[in-house]
């Protein structure tokens, strides 16, 4: 084979969610679709916002002249106009279309911004457990991702931070709502994390940037209000998509957004103009911007999210799992009853139950469930949890 040796190094083991999507396809061939209860991947089930379709319809009927032609790297802007509307309303910071890049969904976004700010040989630091894709896409500048432990409860832990960070930090990346444990982080927290990072800045003599992974923020429970991470320290990135929020994911539509208080706010934003150009994206799909525009404050209905959650979880713990109560996003991160996550995820599969083992999200002894799927697999799984469940049940449980 003359595939790179990087690659083929990582090609193997590099995706736990994949190995176990794939594993499910296998079953659904012997035992029939219906039969196999998938909670492997974060596929959002509901569909669009009948909105967007009769966008869409419009469109096609009435097509605006170029509309399939080149712009510019940034995207349209109108679509950034929109967005930054939208941001300052939110946050009440002066963002303008200027602070805005258009990306293909948050994976292209990220990809984007740690290619105009991360150069060989420097780390970035992200709570475990994470999105596991954060390594590669880390990885592909020559950067190495730093995991450090959260909480018992997922919350920041701050003086894991502070002793991580070093000569070679160049960036924080949280995610909140978070995959895989549906936890968001406070505001108090994000407070004294801003307040960290200006200080080991200033140490440092030289920006530490904050890079908030916000593809959940719209799936969002119990009233919660996610904070605005531009609110906490001026050095702030979001990246953010509406493969989630609007049931998008195959469209790969999302943005960046810059806080206007960053010191060098218009040279990153040169920096993310060019990445966005020369990764090859040229720029975010054009139909995708158009449509989101409008739909800023829209989203698909997160209260049939919610009482997925409900259900899942009260039926889970009722079985004697333990589970951090998720506050977002679609999944479920139990702790696994034995210490060998992979061995209890393969008897969970034997009951036809697909999940991920935690070791694919830097936190072995946990497994995760995507619950973003019909209410009806979640009912029928759970005879399966609870059996497996029972085998280790201990007396007085
Ligand atoms: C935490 C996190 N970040 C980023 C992404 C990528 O999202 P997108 O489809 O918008 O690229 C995902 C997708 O599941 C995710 O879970």
């Amino acid at each position: 084979m003359a595939i790179s040796k990087k690659v083929k190094s990582t090609l193997y083991g590099s995706s736990w969610v994949r190995r176990m999507f794939e594993a499910g396809d296998e079953l659904k061939r012997v035992y029939g679709e219906k039969n196999v209860y998938d909670f492997s991947l974060g596929n959002p089930d509901l569909e669009p916002p009948p909105s967007l379709q009769k966008a869409l319809r419009e469109l096609a009927e009435h097509p605006i002249p170029g509309m399939h032609r080149y712009m510019a790297n940034n995207g349209y802007p109108e679509a950034r106009q929109a967005i930054a509307d939208y941001i300052k309303e939110e946050s009440g910071i002066p963002f303008t279309e200027n602070h805005i890049v258009m990306t293909a969904g948050a994976a292209g976004g990220l990809n984007v911004v740690f290619k105009s700010i991360l150069d060989k040989g420097e780390e970035v630091i992200v709570p475990a457990p994470y999105f596991m894709e954060f390594k590669f896409y880390i990885d592909n500048n020559g950067a190495r991702i730093r995991p450090v432990e959260t909480c018992k409860d997922f919350s920041l832990n701050l003086d894991e931070i502070e002793n991580a960070i070093g000569e070679k930090t160049k960036a924080v990346l949280i995610n909140s709502p978070n995959n895989p444990t549906g936890v968001i982080y406070s505001g108090e927290s994000l407070e004294r994390l801003g307040q960290l990072l200006k200080r080991k800045s200033q140490q440092l003599g030289r920006t530490i940037y904050l890079v908030s992974d916000e593809a959940y923020r719209r799936i969002v429970y119990d009233g919660i209000k996610l904070p605005i991470c531009f609110h906490y320290y001026p050095h702030t990135i979001r990246v953010t998509s509406h493969s989630k929020d609007l049931s998008l994911a195959g469209e790969r539509i999302g943005y960046i957004a810059v806080n206007p208080f960053c010191e060098d706010a218009s040279e990153l934003m040169a920096a993310l103009i060019f990445s966005t150009r020369v990764l090859g994206f040229v720029n975010a799909p054009a139909l995708m911007q158009r449509l989101v525009a409008p739909l800023q404050r829209n989203s698909v209905h997160i209260e049939a999210y919610a009482e997925k959650r409900d259900l899942f979880y009260n039926a889970l713990i009722s079985f004697g799992y333990d589970i951090v109560k998720p506050q977002g996003a679609f999944y479920l991160f139990p702790k696994t009853p034995i210490e060998d996550d992979l061995e209890f995820v393969q008897e969970l599969q034997a009951k036809r139950i697909l999940t991920v083992p935690g070791r694919g999200f830097g936190k072995p002894g946990y497994f995760r469930i995507a619950y973003a799927v019909e209410r009806r697999i979640i009912e029928a799984a759970l005879p399966g949890f609870k059996e497996v469940a029972g085998r280790y049940k201990r007396e007085g449980d």
